[in-house]
């Protein structure tokens, strides 16, 4: 399948390799993405003491092994390994090994206990957190052409669109199983006369995640994570159905999440016991966003995703994709709950008692109800995979694999 030609067009897939992790990628700059976004690790201290907790909860599944593995993958500038090691009770931090996998070279002052590596160790036993990497994995896009067929999207460096070749292969496969793009519910949200009678979405399952909610008030702009509104140009050659043409689902557009799964795969196979995490942007089937979700974020603001290496470029996760059997899904809301942190604010009686502490409550509380908002970080999805242990955590659904 033609994927790359001349004049720098190519699939959306290796232009986010080369624009993210090229020799002048956005994520080889000095600032990091705490220079550009707000991840869950940067918004609160709190968010380390729950994967903390969870790492104990593991450490208890696994029957306290004489070495505890932590391994933040994706870890960006080992902000959450370093908040975890710090946030564990001494007889578990006396075991404990920490492991930062980052595509970015080391930073400098990072704490030298905690191990710098392209690739997730092998055979460890502990816990694999994966914050917002999925989303960073670069993946094909498709998008349904004036006669119904799914295409590859095709992207120059300046940001322009065009149609490719049509979808084939696995990647076929992958987009009929998880994210079909004719004759489906998604279909019939925006084409009312779309078929009456859409093909079920196999195995999806019965109750997904929920919809995000509206949040209660307008967030400031720096602490919404990095939102989805649609800033691309439409692709070139795409301006409405062919006249005369039954055409239900042109326009339509897919992310091809196969590279996440395939990445979150090996991942998890480099568990030799214990239990792996991702956390990110997700959807499910019967969900699907319509036209997709592929955005840039630059300087704190989403923007068009231009693959030049001057911004990130992210799409949310078909995290039940992802899923392996014996995967659970939760909320990051429901994840955070089970791990104690919620937004509660704290008694006012200790404002007269101790106003000192009751500041430091509320600060607190407020840091929480940022980590679990509703229409923020909170919609997040967990996806747990247990690894020859049981699964620490209550709660959440089990989804078909
Ligand atoms: C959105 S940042 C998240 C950073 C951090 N986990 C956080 O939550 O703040 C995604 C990070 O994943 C890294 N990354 C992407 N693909 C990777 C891979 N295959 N191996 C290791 N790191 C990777 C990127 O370099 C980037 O630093």
């Amino acid at each position: 399948m033609k994927r790359e030609s001349a004049g720098g067009v190519r699939g959306w897939r290796p232009a986010t390799e080369e624009a993210l992790y090229g020799p002048s990628g956005f994520y080889r700059r000095p600032e990091g993405p705490a220079g550009h976004f707000r991840t869950s690790v940067h918004a609160s201290p709190l968010f380390a003491g729950a994967v903390a907790r969870l790492l104990c909860l593991v450490d208890e599944a696994l029957a306290h092994p004489a070495e505890l593995a932590f391994v933040d993958m994706g870890a960006g500038r080992g902000e959450l390994v370093t908040g975890v090691l710090k946030a564990l009770p001494a007889e578990v931090a006396s075991r404990a090994r920490g492991y930062a996998v980052e595509r970015a070279a080391r930073p400098a002052g990072l704490d030298h206990r905690i191990e710098w590596l392209p690739a997730p160790p092998p055979d460890v036993t502990g816990l694999l957190f994966a914050n917002e990497w999925l989303d960073n994995v670069p993946l094909d896009v498709a998008e349904v052409d004036a006669e119904g067929t799914a295409r590859l999207v095709l992207v120059r460096e300046d940001g322009t669109e065009s149609l490719g070749e049509p979808v084939a292969g696995v990647e076929t496969e992958w987009l009929a199983r998880w994210w079909p793009l004719t004759d489906s519910p998604d279909s019939q949200l925006l084409f009312p006369d779309a078929p009456d009678d859409p093909l079920p979405l196999p195995d999806a399952p019965d109750d997904p995640l929920p919809p995000p909610e509206a949040p209660d008030g307008p967030l400031p702009a720096e602490d919404v994570p990095r939102p989805t509104e649609d800033l691309r140009p439409p692709a070139e050659g795409l301006q409405g159905p062919a006249e005369g043409l039954p055409v239900t689902t042109q326009g339509l557009r897919a992310e091809i999440g196969l590279p996440r799964d395939t990445a979150w795969a090996a991942a998890v196979a480099s568990l030799g016991r214990g239990l792996a995490v991702a956390v990110d942007y997700a959807h499910f089937a019967g969900a699907r966003p319509p036209f997709g979700t592929l955005t840039g974020f630059r300087d704190g603001r989403e923007t068009a995703p231009v693959p030049d290496g001057s911004c990130d470029i992210t799409a949310h996760v078909a995290l039940d994709a992802c899923a392996l059997p014996g995967a659970r899904l939760l909320s990051q809301r429901e994840a955070l709950g089970a791990l104690g942190v919620s937004g509660e604010r704290p008694s006012l009686a200790l404002a007269s008692t101790d106003p000192t502490a009751y500041v430091r409550a509320l600060a607190g509380a407020g840091e929480a109800a940022e980590l679990t908002a509703r229409g923020g970080l909170g919609d997040f999805g967990w996806l747990l995979q247990p690894v020859g242990i049981p699964d620490p955590l209550p709660g959440g659904e089990q989804p078909s694999t």
